[in-house]
């Protein structure tokens, strides 16, 4: 019988900025919806107290917390420990190749062999660092419509996206992203804690991991 032993893996303020990130993007994604198409469609929709005021007003107090989540992500990316360091999933080293070429035999169900490693394997890695590159993109459309006339966002967003209905048909394109990672994202951390009973979700929560003896 295999044996395992416990060995810590996400800080705490990791963990934080998953279940920051995680919650607030999907209050974005259910008052985005709502922003993009009321079920009403007139003026009063506008007014305090009715639905569209109150979904702005969720919209951007969770586009605050998903920056700061975005904030505290970079900022692990060069600080936070060996397995939160962007190093540790940029498939540029031969270690990470050769792990990204075995998770991808491993997801096609065409080897059985798991590369053990105490933090994310590169595929996941490279997906959450391409999900951070669009989060900033969010960021920066959803300040520019939200502060058009402040200097500074309107200097990003003119250079960025131009209009702004480029940037707001980019916000709600890229929303999609978001949508389907989370998809993927809840369905293979589940699929790889059944295979390979690593202690995988438990850890966005304790912080520890299984690893073999
Ligand atoms: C994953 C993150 C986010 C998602 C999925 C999201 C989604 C959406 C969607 C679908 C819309 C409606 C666009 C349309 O009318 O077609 C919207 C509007 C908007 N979002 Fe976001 N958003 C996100 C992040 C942010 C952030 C960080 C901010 C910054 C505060 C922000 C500010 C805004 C603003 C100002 C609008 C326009 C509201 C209006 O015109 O009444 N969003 N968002
Ligand atoms: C029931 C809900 C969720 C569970 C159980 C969960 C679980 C996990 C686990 C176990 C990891 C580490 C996986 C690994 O080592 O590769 C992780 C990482 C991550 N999750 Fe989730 N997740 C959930 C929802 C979400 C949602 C909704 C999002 C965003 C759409 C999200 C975004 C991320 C990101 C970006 C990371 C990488 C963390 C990092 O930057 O190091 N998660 N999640």
């Amino acid at each position: 019988m295999a044996t395992y032993e416990k060995q810590f893996c996400w800080s705490l303020l990791l963990r934080i900025y998953h279940w920051m990130f995680a919650l607030s993007i999907v209050m974005l994604c259910v008052t985005g919806f709502y922003i993009a198409g009321p079920w009403t469609n007139t003026m009063i929709e506008g007014s305090p107290g009715w639905p569209m005021a109150w979904m702005r007003f969720i919209h951007f107090v969770a586009g605050y917390v998903f920056s700061g989540a975005v904030v505290i992500r970079l900022f692990l990316f060069i600080f936070g420990n060996a397995q939160e360091r962007i190093w540790d999933v940029l498939p540029i080293t031969p270690r990470n190749i050769n792990n990204a070429f075995r998770t991808v035999l491993l997801y096609g169900y065409i080897s059985d062999e798991h590369d053990p490693r105490l933090g994310h394997n590169v595929i996941a890695g490279t997906s959450y660092i391409f999900t951070l590159f669009v989060a900033v993109f969010m960021i920066i459309s959803g300040f520019y419509m939200l502060f058009p006339e402040v200097a500074i966002w309107e200097k990003i967003g003119v250079t960025i996206f131009t209009s702004q209905q480029w940037a707001r048909f980019i916000h709600h394109f890229a929303m999609w992203w978001f949508m389907t990672f989370a998809i993927i994202h809840i369905y293979l951390c589940m699929w790889n804690d059944i295979k390979e009973p690593e202690g995988l979700i438990s850890s966005i929560f304790t912080g520890d991991k299984f690893v073999h003896k």
